[in-house]
């Protein structure tokens, strides 16, 4: 390994997994919709993706970017009462409060808060939320609503969503923003993997070629956790100075994993689909695609209803067969889901959507 890193004048292995702000690529949908957030100062968002997607790079980036009156918690207390240290960290107690024991409690700790605000804006970026037990809930819907002017973003995995609904319905009813972070396009994967690169001093993406890189992408659906796995295994398993597409390919009994963690939905697609694929698509895949092209988000119901396919023989079986198209059209990468409310609402990847805006 050392004799790889002096190889290429690097300083130490850029692909560890670590957590840099300033090495935070891709994802420009998302950024753009927490921007939207926080600059609109929407109460409540949800950030879900399976492990290794990006939730803690996205929280660190914006920690890093907002830097003022940002509050960000790697993971929730177990009782709400830590609150008053963590927020006794970020708004420390005057000289004059000490003296006279003002000490917030939890009762009125967002009263301390508003105080220290001054009408200032805050964000409150709160990590691995779907850990957060229901006393810790509890508080923090209290806090949303009291604070004057706080905006708050809970990151955890794909079962946040459902966790949230069931445990706390009032907080769920708060949540305007839900975003997902899925995985970083090819040209993305490429640019995590030259800074990663220039980051220790090297140079481009030497040594990867091209065809290396592509086939680092197809291999890890550009999944930002997998692709950093995949280049530190070739960096150290390959004794060659330059690493091309035969050597990712070499990386045999390193299969690429099923990145669900625990939801039955992967979210990435092997490669982004082409128009090609969209056109032979089978008959009823295509319909949906079609229909989803000019729509925003929509229902299986409302698929059902517009599309009205003559051959099923009852609602259940079109129910059951529109789910499972959308489900393949979904594992496809054609399609992306959201729930909302009791039911999940389907949309066309923005790719795809775009692949129609051009086309
Ligand atoms: N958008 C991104 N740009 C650059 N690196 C990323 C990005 N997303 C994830 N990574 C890298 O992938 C690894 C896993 O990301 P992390 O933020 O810990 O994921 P999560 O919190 O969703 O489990 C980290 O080493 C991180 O640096
Ligand atoms: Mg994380």
């Amino acid at each position: 390994m050392q004799d790889n890193l002096t190889k290429w004048n690097w300083k130490s292995n850029p692909f560890v997994l670590t957590i840099d702000p300033k090495l935070f690529t891709g994802y420009e949908e998302q950024v753009k919709a927490m921007m939207n957030h926080i600059e609109n100062k929407h109460k409540v968002a949800l950030l879900t993706g399976n492990t290794g997607s990006g939730k803690t790079s996205m929280l660190k980036w914006l920690e890093y970017n907002i830097r003022e009156n940002v509050f960000y918690v790697s993971k929730p207390p177990q009782n709400p009462d830590m609150f008053v240290d963590i927020a006794l960290d970020a708004f420390p107690l005057t000289f004059w409060e000490k003296i006279l024991k003002k000490k917030p409690n939890l009762h009125n700790l967002p009263k301390y808060i508003n105080n220290k605000l001054k009408g200032n804006h805050l964000v409150f970026l709160l990590d691995e939320a779907h850990e957060t037990n229901k006393d810790v809930l509890e508080w923090l819907r209290v806090t949303v609503d009291q604070i004057d002017n706080v905006s708050l973003t809970m990151a955890g995995l794909p079962v946040l969503e459902e966790m949230l609904k069931e445990k706390l319905e009032t907080l769920d009813q708060r949540i305007t923003n839900r975003i997902t972070l899925t995985s970083l396009t090819r040209d993305d994967t490429r640019d995590l993997i030259r800074k990663r690169i220039e980051s220790v001093g090297g140079s481009g993406t030497i040594p990867f070629t091209e065809d290396a890189i592509d086939k680092i992408y197809h291999r890890t659906g550009g999944f930002p956790r997998e692709v950093l796995k995949h280049c530190d295994k070739l960096i150290s398993r390959v004794d060659k100075k330059v690493i091309d597409a035969s050597d990712v390919d070499g990386l045999r009994e390193f299969t690429p994993q099923n990145v669900r963690v625990d939801e039955p939905v992967v979210y990435f697609s092997p490669k982004p689909p082409s128009m090609d694929q969209i056109k032979s698509l089978p008959y009823k895949q295509r319909k949906i695609v079609e229909l989803l092209s000019n729509e925003n988000w929509v229902t299986p119901s409302l698929i059902i209803e517009k599309l009205d396919f003559k051959s099923y023989k009852t609602k259940g079986h079109a129910i059951r067969s529109t789910n499972n198209i959308l489900h393949r059209l979904m594992l496809d990468g054609f399609v992306q889901r959201e729930s909302r409310g009791k039911t999940f609402m389907y949309s066309l990847t923005p790719k795809v959507k775009t692949m129609f805006v051009e086309a």
